[in-house]
């Protein structure tokens, strides 16, 4: 039996209680499969959640975490076309319906989650795709075309809300982002925001204002914080989209949303249809073609240290945090 170094936990808890780097049998690839060699694997809060057993999920013996990573096909199943062997990929849900992670030297997907990657990106980019990318791309374009729009990225240096603003501007959008410290603002920026405020000043609403008359999307990563800067900054008919419940329950401004006729639109990746997570991959794999998307601040550990790059995805660091797997040729 050929094995894998892998990472790993059979309960949910710590990080440096329950997470070990162990040899596990080399996955196969089932009919509809492909088998990835990982280079690169990408930690996301919802990895961490998962593993520390605040979401639940059902562990088949032990659990390989990790959602996101990148890597090369190298084996697929029955009915999946042999061409894709030597493919480069990234991986959209790795975890997501079983105990196959991306934190290993080997991963087994469903073929429509791993996505072909043009040629010259790099393994780090790949890698970062995945969680934050394809719900940033259903956030900003699944209730419409934003060319021409003002739109508001709340949160635009973080993991979603940087891709969201990348992906805004790439669809033609005006882009606001709100931060909240000088080094936030530069990475909301250089992402492409046209302006990025201060969420915790108190002059942000008057300064969105003087900037937009009204925002036809806002992306919302922490709706109790802003329900009510949202609902006065919103044009008549926006869409607000929550992809995060961060901050508890909002009490909602019910009187100027329906004076506004706003939608809260409520998203979250795993309920994704598979026409939608088809549809937000496919812009995303389009903005990658066209280079609008490019490599966030990161940090990375090595396999070895997965107690502790969890713990910095805990500790909220300010950078994306990679995990490198093995060595793959670029
Ligand atoms: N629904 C889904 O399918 C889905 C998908 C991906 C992620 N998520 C969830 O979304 C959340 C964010 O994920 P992430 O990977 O992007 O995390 P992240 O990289 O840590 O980014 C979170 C960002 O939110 C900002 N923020 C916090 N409070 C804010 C507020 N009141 N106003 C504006 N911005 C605020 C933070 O900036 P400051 O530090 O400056 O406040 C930070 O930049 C997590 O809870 C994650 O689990 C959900």
């Amino acid at each position: 039996m050929t094995t894998m170094r892998a990472a790993m936990y059979r309960t949910t808890g710590d990080a440096a209680t329950v997470l070990e780097v162990v040899e596990v049998p080399v996955p196969e690839p089932g009919p509809g499969q492909v088998r990835v060699r990982v280079a690169v694997s990408a930690i996301n809060p919802t990895d961490v959640k998962i593993r520390s057993g605040f979401t639940p999920r059902p562990i088949d013996g032990y659990q390989i975490p990790h959602m996101d990573g990148a890597g090369v096909i190298d084996a697929v199943g029955e009915g999946v076309d042999p061409a894709r062997v030597g493919e480069r990929a990234w991986l959209l849900l790795a975890a997501h319906e079983g105990r196959q992670g991306t934190a290993a030297e080997f991963c087994v997907v469903p073929a429509g989650r791993a996505i072909r990657l043009p040629d010259g990106i790099s393994w780090d980019l790949a890698a970062t795709l995945g969680v934050p990318a394809v719900t940033a791309a259903h956030c900003i374009f699944a209730s419409g075309a934003v060319a021409g729009r003002d739109v508001l990225v709340a949160g635009g240096a973080g993991a979603v809300g940087r891709v969201a603003v990348q992906l805004a501007r790439w669809g033609g959008a005006r882009v606001a982002a709100t931060i909240s410290t000088p080094e936030k603002a530069s990475v909301a920026l250089a992402a492409g925001a046209h302006i990025a405020v201060d969420y915790r000043d108190a002059s942000a609403t008057a300064r969105l204002q003087d900037w937009a008359p009204g925002f036809h999307r806002i992306v919302e990563v922490s709706l109790a914080a802003n329900a009510a800067l949202d609902a006065e900054i919103a044009a008549r008919g926006a869409v607000i989209v929550v992809y995060s419940s961060d901050g508890g329950d909002p009490v909602l401004p019910v009187r100027s949303s329906l004076l506004r006729s706003l939608t809260y639109q409520y998203v979250l990746l795993y309920n994704l249809t598979d026409d939608a997570l088809r549809s937000a991959t496919e812009r995303v794999s389009a903005a990658l073609e066209e280079q609008a998307l490019d490599m966030p601040p990161a940090i990375r550990f090595p396999l070895e240290g997965i107690a502790a790059a969890h713990d910095a995805v805990e500790a909220r660091v300010p950078a994306r945090v990679l995990v490198d797997v093995a060595e793959v040729r670029p």
